[in-house]
């Protein structure tokens, strides 16, 4: 087999078989297949799309590049849950603790920023010490306590993925629905969970922009997951504008704290407590979504999820001294203000250019090898719907260069369309799917 003949195949439109696919990926992950054809493959893909068989295919491909992790001798339920992307999105670090005290063994993988937006295991890699590559052995001790961990992937588990999913950020090949359910599920089936929660997110933030797209991405994950024997749910969710207040990898962490310790805007509780909500429904501990969110929600304030978090934290080498004290972290050492033009309302933002915005900032990466600036990120204190006063302050973009501050200010404002009329707030959970 020659991966040109494969490339020009898919580059025409035709459909691979599963040999081809296994070839391509095995070849790809030993090395012996450079960047640059496994590039054009993915863009070939991209253009000319997958079939269902050809995705799960793909699928398998790259769960078999690693290994999977067996949970079966722990009793209970265990089930994850995992997004499509988007920007302020820190839910992930708030309901793995919320789903944990509530009885759910939660082993969660996750990944770096892709594309405009922002990744969980570069949140967590902010915190000092944290160890956020354990080995698939050291998975299974935190399985059995905490009852869970916050990782990334390690070499061991779907390092098919791995590679392509820093190659797919870097090559305009993220926005494709067979691509991103073929590395979504090589990683959750991994997990070894018995379910899953997919938040797929819609709106000028996500990877999927309208409606139909990401009802699509929902329903391709979730036939992806039966086919693999899991169950699943997915819940569309709203991502025109960040979750919260702050963007940027420390902020968020930041943000997750305050959330923990009973401070949080609308927007992150109903997200969180919707997906936490569901994540206890499917692993049996609730009877409805509605109820799973009542009870997560009295888990939150009673304190035990913050507990949680310290014990995840903890075990996993991360400085729980400034988990308790978050304001002890350095902050960064340009930070300017945003105000608003004019009084009106704030009716649209383009979700896309602030995600762009903050790796201007130093939040994310353009390369493979760039280093993140954990301290840079984007405060945004207004909603869509949200009045305000001209020349009221807004937000703030936070940073270690000072260059990029006036035009990446310029451009985010430029994504901020404000009106002179009252708008509607948006629904954040659109829809969920059984
Ligand atoms: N999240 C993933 O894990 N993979 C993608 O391709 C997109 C979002």
């Amino acid at each position: 087999m020659n991966p040109v003949e494969l490339i020009i195949q898919k580059r025409n439109g035709k459909e691979l078989q599963k040999e081809d696919i296994y070839y391509l990926i095995e070849s790809y992950t030993n090395g012996s297949m450079p960047d640059y054809q496994m590039s054009a493959f993915l863009m070939a893909s991209f253009i000319k799309g997958l079939s269902k068989d050809e995705t799960a295919w793909l699928t398998s491909a790259m769960l078999e590049s690693g290994k999977t992790l067996d949970l079966s001798m722990f009793p209970g339920p265990k089930i994850g849950k995992h997004s499509t992307g988007g920007i302020g999105d820190k839910t992930t670090l708030i309901l793995t603790p919320i789903a944990m005290a509530a009885g759910i063994k939660v082993p969660q993988i996750t990944g770096r920023g892709l594309g405009h937006t922002g990744g969980t295991l570069d949140k967590l890699d902010s915190i000092p010490g944290f160890d956020g590559r354990p080995s698939l052995e050291k998975y299974k001790k935190l399985i059995d306590y905490p009852g869970g961990f916050l990782a990334g992937q390690t070499d061991e588990v779907a390092p098919a993925d791995r590679l392509m999913y820093s190659l797919r950020d870097v090559t305009g090949t993220v926005e494709s629905i067979p691509l991103i359910t073929a590395s979504i599920m090589s990683k959750k089936i991994a997990e070894g969970t018995d379910g899953m929660v997919f938040d797929v997110k819609t709106g000028s933030g996500a990877f999927m922009k309208s409606y139909d797209d990401s009802k699509a991405l929902a329903e391709s994950l979730m036939y992806t997951a039966k086919a693999a024997g899991k169950k699943s749910l997915a819940m569309i969710t709203e991502m025109s504008q960040p979750i919260g207040y702050f963007s940027g990898n420390w902020l968020e962490v930041y943000e997750s704290i305050l959330m923990l310790n009973g401070e949080y805007t609308e927007d992150i509780a109903e997200i969180t407590l919707a997906l936490a909500g569901a994540m206890l429904y499917l692993g049996g501990v609730a009877d409805t979504v509605e109820a799973g969110y009542e009870q997560s929600m009295y888990i939150l304030e009673s304190g035990d999820a913050f507990d949680k978090f310290i014990e995840i934290i903890k075990v996993q080498g991360g400085d729980v001294d400034l988990i308790r004290f978050p304001e002890k972290y350095p902050v960064a050492p340009e930070i300017d203000f945003l105000y608003a033009p004019f009084d009106g309302f704030l009716k649209s933002v383009n979700g896309y250019e602030l995600g762009m915005c903050l790796i201007d900032l130093g939040a994310g990466r353009y390369r493979k090898e760039d280093v993140i600036d954990y301290t840079a990120g984007l405060i945004l204190t207004i909603k869509i719907g949200d009045p305000v006063k001209k020349g009221q302050k807004i937000g703030e973009v936070r940073t270690a260069k000072r260059e990029v501050i006036d035009p990446v200010k310029k451009r985010i404002m430029q994504a901020l369309e404000f009106s002179l009329y009252a708008q509607p707030k948006l629904k954040l959970v659109k829809e969920i799917l059984y």
